[in-house]
């Protein structure tokens, strides 16, 4: 049986992925150490009211990393990505990272490692920011420590942010309105990383893309427009992005073409998941759950920004 009495390390747990998975370590009954950048910082502090021991370090410092492995029986390894907004790392930073994660908890004797990929590692997409992933990946399969992959689908969360255009009542994502595409809360990556550390039997050396729906552009806007009693249409990122940003262009065009292909879609086995975790929310369940709140600010802007004034 699992000994819950020991410590798991969470990287990350200041984000999005890192946060949820130490709320469910913590849920399940274990210790949880978050490494941190700024101990004195607001997500910080909250980690730490809620039981999560916090340790200063840094992901290219790797002292700092051995110090909070150095009696850990897990870790859970996740990095910042050059494609994400506000990103301060390069695509070689998060590899290094990544790796170094990964050979400093072989070194200091962790039983299993949880590392967060993505759903396109499988191949070479092309795409530097997504190929990260690949490369850690392989550089882990070569160690000699128990781990677990999973590839989570595209967050839920991504949809109610301003960028995605909620704001004036219209969605923009990267499939076309009939396309089909998976998602996840990350509420639920937490939850299945948490299951993987309690039975390591069952998961240690497994890969698994993870996702708790699939739905189309049009879909979406469905549940959005019940969910927010107002309309919301859908249409593809490339149709509405301004044309002068080239770069921003390129990569979209990119993305869509690897949703065209299959790459970016999502392709976990969902009947399978669900009964394997009956915890995962579909898109609807998540907006009338957690999701709310993020979509009430999402449309919040809308009336502050262009209300009658
Ligand atoms: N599938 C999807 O839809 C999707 C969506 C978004 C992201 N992702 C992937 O998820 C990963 C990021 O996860 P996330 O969204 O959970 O992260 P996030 O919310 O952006 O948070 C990043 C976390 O990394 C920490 N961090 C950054 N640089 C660090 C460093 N040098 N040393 C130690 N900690 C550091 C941050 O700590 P501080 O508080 O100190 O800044 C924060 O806790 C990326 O690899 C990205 O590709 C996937």
């Amino acid at each position: 049986m699992t000994d819950i009495s020991k410590t798991i390390v969470v990287l990350g747990a200041t984000g999005q992925q890192g946060g949820s998975v130490a709320a469910a370590l913590r849920a399940d009954g274990w210790r949880v150490r978050a490494v941190v950048r700024d101990p004195s910082g607001r997500r910080a502090r909250s980690l730490s009211a809620s039981g999560v021991e916090t340790v200063r370090g840094d992901l290219g410092d790797p002292e700092s990393l051995r110090a909070a492995f150095a009696d850990a029986h897990g870790v859970f390894s996740v990095q910042p990505n050059s494609g994400q907004a506000g990103a301060d790392v390069t695509n070689e930073d998060e590899v290094r990272f990544g790796t170094a994660v990964a050979d400093i908890a072989e070194r200091c004797g962790v039983a299993h490692l949880v590392y967060s990929s993505a759903v396109t590692a499988g191949s070479t997409t092309g795409v530097d920011h997504l190929d990260t992933k690949g490369r850690v990946e392989a550089h882990l399969r070569n160690l000699d420590i128990a781990s677990t992959i999973i590839r989570p689908a595209a967050f839920m969360e991504l949809l109610v942010t301003r960028e995605m255009g909620l704001d004036r009542g219209h969605l923009s994502f990267l499939m076309r309105p009939d396309q089909a595409m998976q998602f996840i809360a990350v509420r639920d990556i937490g939850r299945i990383v948490a299951a993987v550390f309690g039975s390591p039997e069952s998961y240690a050396g497994r890969t698994m893309e993870i996702a708790g729906d699939a739905l189309t552009g049009n879909a979406l806007a469905e549940h959005l427009t019940r969910a927010a009693g107002r309309p919301i249409s859908y249409g593809r990122l490339s149709t509405i992005l301004p044309t002068q940003d080239e770069v921003v262009s390129e990569v979209v065009s990119k993305l869509e073409a690897l949703v065209d292909d299959g790459r970016l879609v999502g392709n976990a086995n969902l009947g399978a998941l669900r009964a394997e975790f009956p915890f995962l929310l579909r898109f609807d369940r998540w907006l009338a759950g957690p999701g709310g709140n993020l979509l009430d600010e999402a449309l919040r802007s809308t009336d502050s920004g262009i209300g009658p004034g």
